[in-house]
């Protein structure tokens, strides 16, 4: 093992399990040693001997035998590799890990390992849907844990819908994302811009955009993960903040512009928020009246608009703070790419990031996006991709990039 890799690849109880057997595959094809921990549960599914055949290493599976105890311990077990993986994640898995449950070997080395973790969650809709479920994968986001899907599709108890394990190739890939990037950006500070922002009608009332933030927090998270010491400034948003990132909450487009200038310098911007293009100019110190004052009645009222700053365009400026590397976004609806192509030579960035948010495509909102990278080279039209795929991707880009320049 002594150069490679190492995965512990946690085999939990579901059907999908007999996937494991495909995803050890792939990961001995890509380089990485995997070590496996079967869980009781997962035994129903999938054999010790299968696993132990395609990892070409033990099977360990008991907390408390003296065998493995003496050989290898769940502390041990749980640190000796450089990534923990939970892959099929079960609902109950999940639910032991955010309690911090140690009853089994697997949840023991879960609890005991200093290692990053990624979960690939795989579970029947209903129960992925549960709000116990979703919580528990909130806290643990917000811990740190990598969460690979589930992706959409039939299940085996004969529904439809989330909860079916992302394929094992593209956990695989994933998971070669996750060391390509790892530890690369370390010494580099990152700002990045995420959510909506909110522009004050009157103190009760707003001006907004579906905006949901999940790309630029997964951007945060994967900077983070690639050792960036990083800065997310963020429009309000339903989601946790990212782990080991520095969080800075504000609304209006203007608060953004300002925490973003209080943040530098930075060696990398990526601006992924959805800024609005206009505030309200005189916001109402109290909250107008339906019946205009006095209840007498006074119309609808009109708004006079005022145009935001545009923090990209601000933040590409040359001078002596402009980071190395600043990147936009561009959501557009039609001719995806000119148009972003046109808005990076406007906005002075070096990188653009197109993605069409056409109604029907989903991105707004959605887990998954579709996007075309622009900078001085070309355009590089990538695959459609779950958003933090698109991170972990673009986080590898930005190593890549530094790496050229430091050369
Ligand atoms: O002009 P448009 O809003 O399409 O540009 C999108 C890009 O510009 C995104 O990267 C967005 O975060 C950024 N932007 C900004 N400030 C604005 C408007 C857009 O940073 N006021």
């Amino acid at each position: 093992m002594a150069d490679r890799k190492r995965v512990l690849l946690i085999v939990a109880g579901g059907i999908a399990a007999y996937k494991s057997l495909e995803l050890i595959r792939f990961l001995l094809a890509r380089g990485f040693a995997v070590r496996c921990i079967l869980t009781t549960s997962g035994a129903e599914f999938v054999t010790p001997l299968s696993l132990a055949a395609l990892s070409g290493d033990k099977v360990y599976r008991e907390l408390f035998s003296l065998t493995d105890e003496s050989e290898m311990g769940h502390i041990e077990l749980s640190r000796s590799v450089d990534l923990v993986v939970v892959a099929p994640a079960t609902a109950d898995i999940l639910a032991k890990m955010r309690a911090g449950l140690a009853d089994d070997l697997a949840t023991a080395a879960l609890l005991a390992t200093d290692k990053p973790v990624m979960v690939a969650p795989a579970m029947n809709v209903r129960m992925w849907e549960h709000a116990a479920t979703q919580d528990n994968l909130r806290v643990l986001a917000e811990r740190g844990v990598h969460v690979i899907g589930p992706d959409e599709g039939p299940m085996a108890c004969g529904e439809f819908g989330m909860g079916r394990m992302t394929e094992p190739g593209a956990i695989a890939e994933a998971i070669d994302g996750f060391f390509g990037a790892y530890r690369r950006l370390v010494g580099k500070r990152a700002l990045v811009t995420s959510g909506p922002t909110f522009e004050a009608i009157d103190p009760v009332r707003y001006l907004a955009n579906h905006s949901s933030g999940k790309q630029g927090h997964a951007l945060a998270r994967a900077l983070a993960a690639a050792g960036a010491e990083t800065i997310l400034v963020s429009g309000p948003t339903q989601l946790a903040n990212p782990a080991g990132v520095m969080v800075h909450n504000i609304r209006s487009a203007e608060e953004m512009l300002a925490a973003c200038q209080s943040s530098l310098p930075v060696d990398i911007v990526v601006c992924a928020a959805a800024v609005a293009d206009w505030r309200i100019k005189n916001p109402a110190a109290q909250k107008i009246k339906k019946h205009g004052p006095n209840g007498k009645g006074g119309g609808a009222p009109v708004l006079e608009l005022a145009e935001n700053p545009d923090i990209l365009a601000t933040l590409s400026k040359s001078n002596a703070q402009r980071a190395h590397l600043v990147i936009g976004f561009a959501a557009e609806t039609e001719s995806v790419v000119q148009h972003a192509i046109e808005k990076r030579r406007a906005k002075g960035c070096d990188w653009i990031v197109a993605n069409d948010v056409s109604p029907g495509t989903g991105t707004f909102g959605g887990d998954a996006n579709t996007v075309h990278v622009i900078d001085d080279a070309g355009v590089e039209n990538w695959p459609r991709l779950g958003k933090e795929e698109v991170a972990r991707r673009l986080t590898l880009r930005i190593a890549d990039h530094f790496k050229k320049a430091e050369a």
